[in-house]
Parts: structure tokens; sequence; C-alpha cells
């Protein structure tokens, strides 16, 4: 480790310890949840549901783990999907210019496969327009359904580097559900991210239409995976490092 990379280390380390800061973090979470704040954002185009303190620890894994297939729960408009494929579309221009190969932009040996229960006709559309569209695949269905994870299976077996973001129904069986059938597809020294843990710090009276809230809701999930999965641990460094995130306690390191 450099002197840089372990004063940055040790930067982070203290964070915790620093009170007014977290407490700052906490109120800006709280406070940026009800004005959908993480609606206001778009990557190359598409809307992304996401803080983009979030975005910045994908891109961080992205470029550490070097994926050749992420798998993501949840698709929306799309623009995570397009976030990671277009990241994928960096990481095959550095093979290139590291190898001196001839790149076929269309062609990649890399995906992003992203599954969704509901995915809206313009949306479909204009994530297939976009540039990054050879890049991505798309199922719909629920992520629980048995033949739609028989179909994620299938797809992921012809990888090696998997990186996976659960990102859909934000109930604490869902997730669950979500943890058990792709958690074990996380490659080792891999991530499962799993999105929206925060509901567990918020107030109940935030999510008045919604089927999860404080005590049932993706960090619940995490929790109660972890008691039977040891081959994951929370990577609080992250977190500790965003402040700003939507998933304390979700990103989950296979070891
Ligand atoms: C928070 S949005 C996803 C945001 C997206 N990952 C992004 O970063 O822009 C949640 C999505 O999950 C989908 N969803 C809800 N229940 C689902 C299920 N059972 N299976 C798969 N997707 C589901 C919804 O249709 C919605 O598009």
């Amino acid at each position: 480790m450099s002197d840089f990379q372990k004063e940055v280390a040790d930067r982070i380390a203290a964070v915790p310890a620093n009170k007014q800061l977290c407490e700052t973090a906490a109120a800006f979470m709280s406070a940026s949840t009800v004005p959908k704040y993480s609606y206001n954002f778009s990557w190359q185009g598409r809307p992304i549901i996401q803080y983009p303190q979030d975005m910045i620890a994908m891109q961080e894994l992205v470029w550490s783990i070097k994926p050749d297939l992420i798998i993501e729960t949840g698709i929306a408009h799309g623009g995570s999907l397009i976030f990671s494929a277009s990241l994928l579309a960096q990481l095959d221009l550095c093979d290139a210019i590291e190898t001196g190969e001839m790149l076929d932009p269309k062609k990649s040996r890399r995906k992003v496969l992203g599954i969704d229960i509901d995915i809206r006709a313009h949306n479909r559309e204009a994530i297939e327009a976009h540039p990054m569209a050879s890049r991505i695949q798309m199922i719909q269905g629920s992520s629980i359904a048995p033949e739609i994870i028989d179909q994620v299976k299938a797809v992921a077996q012809k990888y090696s580097r998997v990186l996976i973001y659960l990102d859909s129904n934000h109930t604490h069986d869902h997730v669950l559900a979500e943890l058990e059938a792709y958690a074990s597809l996380t490659s080792k020294g891999s991530y499962c991210v799993v999105f929206d843990t925060v509901v567990e710090d918020l107030p109940k009276e935030m999510f008045p239409d919604r089927p999860w809230g404080p005590g049932d809701n993706p960090k619940t999930a995490v929790w109660e995976y972890l008691k039977t999965h040891p081959e994951f641990e929370i990577d609080k460094s992250i977190q500790n490092k965003l402040l700003l995130t939507v998933a304390p306690d979700g990103y989950l390191k296979r070891v």
C-alpha cells in the first residue's frame, strides 16, 4: 500500500468517530429522501435512481474487480444498466490499449444482465436504442420467480467475474429471497451490493405508500442472510467513505 493509500484508509477508518460528520450525513440522507433526491440524475441520457456517491463506489468496484458480468435486479428507466455497460466498455477499451488488439466497439465478452418485473415499453425502447445496448441483456419477470432465477443462472455460468446489484422490491422477504437466489453467483473477491438498506435508518412515516419500512427492508434481509453466510462480509469502509449512501451495510464482499 502506498503512503497515499494508507492516508486514505486511515482517514476513512476515522470517520465513524467523527460525530459531527456522521450526524450531518445522516441528516442529509433523511432530508433528501422525501424530495426524491435520488431521482434527479441521469447517466448518458438515461435516468438513474441512485445517489452520485454510490455511483462512484460502483465505479471503484468495477475498476478493481474488472467483472465480465454485472447482474442487476431493478431496471426502472435503465440508467443503472447504461452506467454499468459504459464502465464495462471502458474496461474493453483499456484491454485493447494494453494488448494492442483491434476493438470492435459493438462486440464485448462483458455483459450487464438486468431483471425487472415490469420493463415499460418506452424504457425498453430507449435502452435498446442506446449506444451501450450491445452490452445489455434484459429479462422481464420477478427476480425471485424460479424460472427467472434459472435463466439468470444459465447466463451467469458463462462468465467468471460476477458483480451483483440488488435494487428491486425492497421488502425483507423479497431481498432475502434475492440474496438466496443470486448472492452465491458473486465471484470470490467481488461484491453483492444491496441497495436501499438505508430504509432501516429512516422514520416509518417516510414510506407511507410502500410495503417496506424500518424493521422490514433490505438491511434486515442482509443481517438475516449473513447469519448463515460467513462467505460474505459487510465492507464498512465503503459506507464510511461515502457517508451519503443508500446502501449502509449493503456492500457485501465475498471473501
Ligand atoms: C428502485 S427501481 C430500480 C432503479 C435502478 N436500479 C436504477 O439504479 O436506476 C426498482 C425497480 O424494481 C422493479 N421491481 C419491483 N418488484 C420487482 C420484482 N419482484 N422483480 C424484479 N423487479 C422488480 C420495479 O419495476 C422498478 O423498476
